[in-house]
């Protein structure tokens, strides 16, 4: 059987740019839970935030993630990842990377919320998740061993703590154990966690919950981005409606046809988006109905032919104008502490994309930063583990894990309601109290045997231990900043929270807090 020398767990960009990185060098399986394009980039509509335009610059493009994240992240590490972004972006521009162009032929950059100049990079309209996957994919050669329909549901760590392998179950209830030197997790954001979201449904937080439960600090997992436009049906969600919808000029109105955004922002529908998400959220709650006017954009449906596609099968009638929408989850910005380089707190294990927190988002992402993000990390830690790799064989597994299986005794969509209602755009202590006395009275625990679960039973579960970090951090922290707002304490508090994050992580089988000034714990590295 040929050596595995790194495992990625997850199939979108950030893992697939490490794979196509490393094949000339390592032997590289991923390892997905479903299919292939199954992830959330896949998804993304929005496009690739980067400086290339002609007035556009590094510092420019850093002010806006900076203020967009409520400076709750390190200044240096945000230029760094722009400054890579854009070297790299500017090298698939040359590499033929399928963007749209004007008629003239120049890249046709568009603006989203928060950005301070028109700098999104956008492919087939809003299918650039799409067109970057199989971008990437077509780079990819037959040495990548592709794993589909198996769930990682342990990380094995060997006797000296080091992560050494993956177990996973499969469909039908047996358990592969797959030896590597290095575990790599690639597994997307915690979106689905929430019932009313933008991700795809595979996006539970998976990879958080796998890196908890053998050690590894989170960071952040109180900041929740609430996209303002997902497509409203009666409560659900049809899918998103991308803000690069806003940047083409459309409004936000309600029923009488009135700007509800007027007097609420100077950058109106394009402030950032927890203010866009909270003002809607508050005019939803007093029983009003709120609208995306795309009158005012032209050519729409040539420019957006996903959302037209999604309006059509919902029986939206475009030709009237008028999209109703509502927020709902869309973007994790805590997640797997990491250094500059994907490495997280344990030795061989480390994390890229949005299921880790890399310092670059700070309390609310940027739109089009992630997609961004992934491509930076996917080579970053490619350089570093063609570089750093010794080949070492993984030795015995050392089992953290005892006790009872766990009795799932609830369904998933109950915990997703929940999480809506008492953790999601608006919080305070007596609804995440609840919540938080809730998961308690499930009776889990961070270490049970998963072994004798099956596929549905681990995702629920591993879906319980991600809402209670994300719960827990939002009792904690006594502020509103970003995507974390607090009712019971409307304003940022600078004193006792200013570049101040909540780490989380499990010691004696016990959940352990502790607080980190700017990225300074030490990092496994
Ligand atoms: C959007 O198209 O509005 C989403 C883009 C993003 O979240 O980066």
């Amino acid at each position: 059987m040929i050596k595995t020398d790194v495992i990625i767990v997850g199939s979108g960009i950030a893992a697939l740019q490490l794979a196509r990185q490393l094949q000339e060098h390592l032997n590289v399986m991923i390892i997905t839970k479903k299919k292939l394009r199954d992830s959330n980039s896949y998804l993304a509509q929005g496009g690739i935030a980067a400086p290339v335009g002609k007035w556009d610059k590094v510092e420019l493009h850093t002010k806006d993630t900076l203020k967009a994240g409520c400076h709750h992240q390190p200044e240096h590490i945000v230029k760094n990842v722009i400054s890579d972004g854009k070297r790299i972006v500017d090298y698939m521009i040359g590499d033929g990377a399928p963007f749209d162009r004007k008629s003239d032929g120049e890249l046709a950059l568009g603006m989203e919320g928060a950005h301070s100049i028109a700098r999104i990079l956008h492919s087939g309209g809003d299918q650039t998740g799409r067109f970057m996957v199989e971008y990437l994919l077509n780079a990819l050669d037959e040495k990548t061993r592709i794993v589909e329909g198996e769930m990682v549901f342990e990380l094995v760590k060997n006797i000296r703590g080091k992560c050494c392998g993956v177990k996973t179950k499969l469909v039908d209830g047996s358990i592969n154990y797959y030896p590597a030197s290095h575990v790599v997790l690639a597994t997307g954001g915690a979106g689905a966690v929430y019932s009313v979201n933008s991700n795809a449904p595979t996006a539970a937080g998976d990879g958080m919950a796998l890196a908890f439960r053998t050690g590894a600090a989170l960071s952040d997992m109180e900041f929740i981005q609430f996209h303002p436009t997902l497509l409203s049906l009666r409560g659900e969600s049809g899918g998103l409606i991308s803000e690069a919808v806003r940047g083409a000029g459309a409004l936000l109105i309600n029923e009488r046809g009135e700007r509800i955004m007027e007097g609420v922002h100077p950058q109106l529908e394009l402030a950032p988006r927890h203010i866009v998400a909270e003002r809607i959220n508050g005019e939803r709650l007093s029983g009003k109905t709120i609208y995306l006017d795309i009158s005012p954009v032209k050519d729409f449906e040539a420019k957006f032919p996903s959302i037209t596609k999604m309006c059509k099968i919902h029986q939206i009638p475009l030709d009237e104008g008028k999209i109703p929408v509502s927020p709902g989850c869309h973007f994790t910005m805590g997640g797997i502490l990491t250094d500059e380089v994907g490495n997280s707190t344990i030795e061989g294990l480390y994390a890229i994309g949005e299921v880790a927190c890399t310092g670059l988002h700070g309390a609310n992402r940027l739109a089009s930063n992630s997609l961004l993000e992934g491509l930076v990390f996917g080579e970053r830690l490619a350089k570093h583990l063609i570089t750093s790799n010794k080949n070492a064989p993984p030795e015995i597994m050392e089992s953290e894990q005892c006790g009872n299986p766990p009795e799932i005794n609830f369904n998933g969509a109950e915990l997703k309601e929940r999480m809506m209602r008492d953790v999601g755009i608006i919080r305070n202590e007596k609804n995440l109290t609840r919540h938080l006395n809730w998961l308690n009275a499930r009776s889990l625990s961070f270490n049970t045997d998963l072994d004798p679960l099956s596929q549905s039973e681990i995702q629920t579960y591993l879906m319980w231990v991600v809402s209670t970090l994300i719960t827990q951090s939002a009792l904690i922290r006594t502020e509103s900043r970003g995507g974390h707002i607090r009712s019971d304490y409307p304003l940022e508090n600078d004193e006792e929270w200013f570049k101040r994050s909540i780490l989380l992580m499990k010691e004696n089988h016990q959940l352990k807090v502790v607080y980190d000034e700017q990225h300074q714990i030490e990092i496994y590295a």
